[in-house]
């Protein structure tokens, strides 16, 4: 997947996507990212991108020039990309949402900055995303936020597929809760059942336990699963202990 991302400051992303699982991706290349600078396409000699917004107000508004050219020009570069704006006002990013987009080949991120976009940009956006109900001081932040977690659903990303789809969120249910050694630590042992090998009591016990954490804290999510009745029953056999 090639992942272009038109911003303000392109410097803020490399140490983030330079290390860990971003870092190996790229140096695998199976993933590719084009950082553009919307300030290229500034007017004049001092490359405005901004200005003050009609009607008054605090704080500045991007123009529609220099970004639209900006889309325009990477567009015309490359196979078809979806175009993303990063806003608050966006659909929230899910799970679900990244999955479906992770089947394009080439996707576009544009992150704004200062109050906002001119609204006429807004037509050359395909999407707009938002990572959550809070105002970011730019798109930058979710962008990066937006990549890491496209980045683990590309075959190849992360060694063990299997690991990606038991991650929270995934298949509906949080993740179930994960330990390793020491088997003691202050008093407090890990769940028997964990190192005693049997795999298929492993797996229930997780399951289980997925399914209680999904029950307790997030009961939205909880009510959209569609538990049939062996789920159910495990259910209360771990709500019993
Ligand atoms: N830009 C500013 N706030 C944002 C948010 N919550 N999500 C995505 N982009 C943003």
């Amino acid at each position: 997947m090639k992942i272009d991302i038109l911003t303000l400051i392109p410097g803020v992303f490399q140490n983030v996507f330079n290390e860990s699982v971003l870092g190996s991706a790229l140096e695998k290349q199976i993933l590719e990212i084009g950082f553009h600078s919307i300030r290229d396409f500034g007017e004049g000699r001092h490359r405005v991108v901004d200005d003050t917004a009609f009607g008054g107000g605090p704080g500045m508004v991007l123009k529609p020039g220099p970004l639209i050219q900006a889309i325009r020009a990477l567009r015309e570069n490359g196979e078809v990309a979806p175009v993303i704006g990063l806003t608050p006002q966006g659909v929230k990013l899910s799970q679900k949402l990244l999955k479906e987009l992770s089947h394009k080949p080439r996707l576009m991120l544009v992150c704004g900055r200062y109050e906002g976009f001119d609204e006429r940009i807004r037509r050359e956006f395909d999407l707009e995303v938002s990572i959550g109900d809070y105002v970011l001081s730019g798109g930058e932040i979710a962008a990066m936020v937006f990549v890491d977690s496209m980045a683990r659903l590309i075959p190849g990303t992360i060694g063990d597929q299997a690991s990606v789809e038991q991650d929270s969120f995934f298949n509906g249910p949080l993740d179930h809760p994960q330990y390793t050694r020491p088997a003691v630590w202050e008093s407090l042992p890990v769940p028997q059942v964990l190192s005693e090998g049997n795999h298929e009591s492993i797996n229930l016990w997780r399951k289980a336990r997925s399914l209680k954490k999904t029950a307790v804290r997030r009961p939205d999510l909880f009510c959209r699963l569609n538990l049939d009745g062996k789920e159910k029953n495990l259910l209360q056999t771990c709500f019993a202990d």
